[in-house]
């Protein structure tokens, strides 16, 4: 089935297939969104019967977002922003918690799923001072990436590399490196790595993930954290490394939990 869903702002939506679970919705649907179609809230919830952990994931891996996005513009005084696999608008977007910091800040998001696209367009809008630009390619093109990315974002300058909840979805564990080392490749020194990922120690997360690769959405592979550090070779890790999501520099509010994700900040020498 093809349908087309109501349109945040003017564009129309593209066609899209409603019978194929998609990333960026279901992780919508744990988030407590309203952006999905059945087929993703029954996937969503059978994962959930296996896994519930997973809303805690999603959830403070949001959190991470927004903490390591102020970190990098608040404190490694970062102004420009590549944001791979935006995902559907929710609350504290990148440009919104970087630009509360500065309101000059640049921000390229890109995805590869057209109807993020759309409603990036339409919400994810930015400051007068700023810039929010949107992107429609692969992260398997690193090279496409980084020459549209480059007609915002001053490449000479240092640029935060976001890749959260993203390279699960390069099944193979070396493409991926290579993604992530071509992507910082063409980023100056002074540059940022942020990512997370889930994590493939929780017996019932793996089992719900295996239920999920088998529904027709495009599989996430579960690596162990020491496998998703591994991402972070040759850059200068920011304390404290790469750790469980709510364990990174957590507000002092939070309760440090352990859940099925981590992530990190590093820094291009
Ligand atoms: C799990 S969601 C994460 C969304 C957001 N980054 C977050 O942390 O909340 C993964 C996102 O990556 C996008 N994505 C998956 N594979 C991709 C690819 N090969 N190239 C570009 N985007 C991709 C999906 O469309 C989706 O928006």
């Amino acid at each position: 089935m093809t349908t087309s869903s109501p349109t945040p702002g003017q564009q129309p939506l593209p066609e899209l297939d409603t019978s194929v679970p998609q990333s960026a919705r279901v992780w919508n649907y744990w988030l407590g969104g309203k952006d999905y179609f059945p087929v993703d809230a029954a996937v969503g919830e059978q994962f959930r019967a296996v896994f519930p952990g997973i809303v805690d994931v999603t959830r403070t891996s949001r959190r991470f977002l927004a903490r390591a996005v102020w970190y990098l513009a608040a404190e490694a005084g970062i102004r420009q922003f590549l944001d791979i696999g935006t995902g559907l608008p929710t609350a504290n977007n990148t440009h919104e918690v970087a630009q509360r910091v500065a309101p000059e800040a640049r921000i390229v998001y890109v995805d590869n799923d057209p109807v993020v696209l759309v409603h990036a367009r339409a919400l994810l809008t930015s400051t007068p001072e700023g810039v929010t630009d949107y992107v429609d390619a692969d992260l398997r093109d690193p090279d496409k990436i980084l020459e549209a990315a480059a007609a915002t974002l001053d490449l000479t300058q240092p640029v935060a590399l976001m890749l959260m909840g993203i390279l699960g979805h390069i099944t193979d564990y070396e493409e991926a490196r290579s993604i992530v080392r071509r992507l910082l490749g063409g980023l100056p020194s002074g540059s940022y790595l942020v990512l997370y990922d889930g994590t493939d120690t929780d017996k019932a997360g793996v089992e719900a993930q295996e239920g999920y690769n088998r529904s027709g959405a495009v599989p996430y592979i579960l690596r162990s954290p020491e496998q998703i550090a591994g991402f972070f070779d040759g850059l200068e890790l920011v304390e404290p490394g790469v750790v469980p999501c709510p364990q990174w520099r957590p507000d002092p509010a939070d309760l440090p939990t352990e859940v099925a994700a981590v992530g990190g900040v590093g820094r291009k020498p």
